[in-house]
């Protein structure tokens, strides 16, 4: 049976980076009172656990978009869902992303955003897939770089599935998940022998899991 998924990146290294990050956000806004725009849905997990490593007065908001049709084909255009409850004019805008992978809804909802007048506009992504990189953008806080493959977990879904998953997942098998989308809910699910060990606990970060019986087993790579 071939591997379905395995951890890419793991609760403990996710929590790690974020206090990293958390950290240098809050050296660099010193005296300033940003305001965090999350991209939902995906942007929301991350932005949850972020906040609470700021030392600032921030305050929070989110706006909802939907592309037409795939990135590359919309060129990145987007309708706003649910826009900003606050005025960004003349405030430090941090946009807070889940994922940045070809880069245009970004850049197109940066333009937007740009329109009102902030003092400033900065993005700090958990991902960036930057090989896949379209539209050049400047990410100045990235989580980490993230390979050419379909990552679940953490905020990240694949058909409104597994946004809830505590680690990151690079999903091996996407046919097998686009032919029974299912497939990674033992996970969810929280099997005990369907967790992947954390990182540094003695096992590879890569361990993976594939469907054995009724749950998920590691496999040795
Ligand atoms: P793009 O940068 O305009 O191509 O689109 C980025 C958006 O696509 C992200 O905010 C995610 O919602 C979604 N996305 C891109 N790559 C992945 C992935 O590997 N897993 C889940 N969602 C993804
Ligand atoms: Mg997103």
């Amino acid at each position: 049976m071939p591997p379905i998924a395995s951890v890419l990146f793991g609760r403990e290294d996710i929590r790690r980076r974020i206090e990293e990050l958390g950290r240098a956000i809050t050296g660099d806004y010193e005296g300033r009172a940003p305001v965090l725009v999350s991209v939902l849905k995906g942007g929301s997990v991350f932005l949850a656990d972020l906040i609470r490593e700021i030392r600032l007065p921030i305050s929070i908001d989110y706006i909802s978009i939907s592309r037409y049709g795939a990135a590359a084909e919309s060129m990145g255009r987007v309708r706003i869902l649910k826009d900003l409850d606050q005025d960004v004019g003349g405030r430090d805008v941090l946009v807070v992303e889940d994922i940045v992978d070809t880069g245009l809804t970004l850049s197109y909802l940066i333009s937007v955003l740009e329109s009102r007048r902030p003092t400033s506009i900065e993005v700090c992504a958990l991902l960036d897939k930057s090989v896949r990189r379209i539209a050049p953008l400047e990410i100045r806080y990235q989580g980490f770089e993230c390979p050419d493959v379909f990552v679940v977990g953490y905020g990240l879904d694949f058909d409104e599935r597994y946004r809830n998953l505590p680690d990151i997942l690079a999903v091996q098998d996407i046919s097998a998940l686009m032919a029974d989308p299912d497939l990674l809910v033992p996970y969810v699910l929280g099997d005990p022998e369907a967790r992947p060990a954390e990182p540094g606990a003695g096992r590879s970060q890569n361990e993976v899991v594939g469907p054995v019986g009724e749950g998920y087993s590691r496999f040795e790579p």
